[in-house]
C-alpha cells in the first residue's frame, strides 16, 4: 500500500473528467486499497481518484469515526434525488477551506463494488453530502467553484497565505 500525493486546488489537472472504468481487476483494487490508504491518513472522509491524479471514476468515502466502513463506488451514477441540504464542506485539494454548499439530501446511487458487482444504495445526510461531492470531482468540479468568482478569489488568496506561512 502507499500514500498517493494529493492534487492541491488550484491545480488544473483537478479539472479533468474521469473516464469510467471498463475492467475492475487486481490494479483498480490496488489503486482503492491506496486512495484508503491516502483518504485515512490525510485525514478524510472522502477521496475521488481525481484528486490523486488517476482520471477513472472512483471514490471511496468512509464517514465513520472508527475509519472501519469503507465504501468504495466504481462508475457511480445518482438516480434519485430528494429533498435539499447545505452542509459545511471541506476538501482534502483545498485544506483550510470550508463552506456550505447547497445538496440533494436524499440520493439513490447505482455503482459497481470491488468485485465488480453492481449494487444500489440510498443515501442520506452526510454520506450523500459527502457522495455528491465526490462525484463531482469526476467532473473536474471542486466544492469552491461553487461560489462566486469573488468569493474564489479570496479563497485562492487564503490558500496562498497558508502555503507561505507553512514554509
Ligand atoms: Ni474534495
Amino acid at each position: 500500500m502507499a500514500i498517493l500525493k494529493i492534487l492541491q486546488y488550484p491545480d488544473e489537472r483537478l479539472h479533468t473528467i474521469a473516464a469510467p472504468v471498463t475492467q475492475v481487476g487486481d490494479k483498480t483494487r490496488a489503486l482503492i486499497r491506496d486512495m484508503a490508504e491516502t483518504m485515512y491518513a490525510a485525514p478524510g472522509i472522502g477521496l475521488a481518484a481525481t484528486q490523486v491524479d488517476v482520471h477513472e471514476r472512483i471514490i471511496v468515502i468512509d464517514i465513520s469515526e472508527t475509519h472501519d466502513q469503507l465504501n468504495v463506488f466504481i462508475n457511480p451514477e445518482i438516480t434519485e434525488y430528494d429533498g435539499t441540504i447545505d452542509y459545511e464542506e471541506g476538501c482534502l485539494s483545498v485544506p483550510g477551506i470550508f463552506g456550505k454548499i447547497k445538496r440533494a439530501e436524499s440520493i439513490t446511487v447505482k455503482a459497481l463494488d470491488t468485485e465488480g458487482n453492481p449494487f444500489t444504495l440510498e443515501a442520506t445526510g452526510l454520506l450523500a453530502v459527502c457522495i455528491q461531492h465526490e462525484m463531482d470531482h469526476l467532473e473536474g468540479k471542486v466544492f469552491v467553484e461553487y461560489w462566486s468568482k469573488f468569493k474564489q478569489s479570496r479563497v485562492l488568496a487564503k490558500l496562498k497565505k497558508n502555503q507561505r506561512s507553512a514554509m
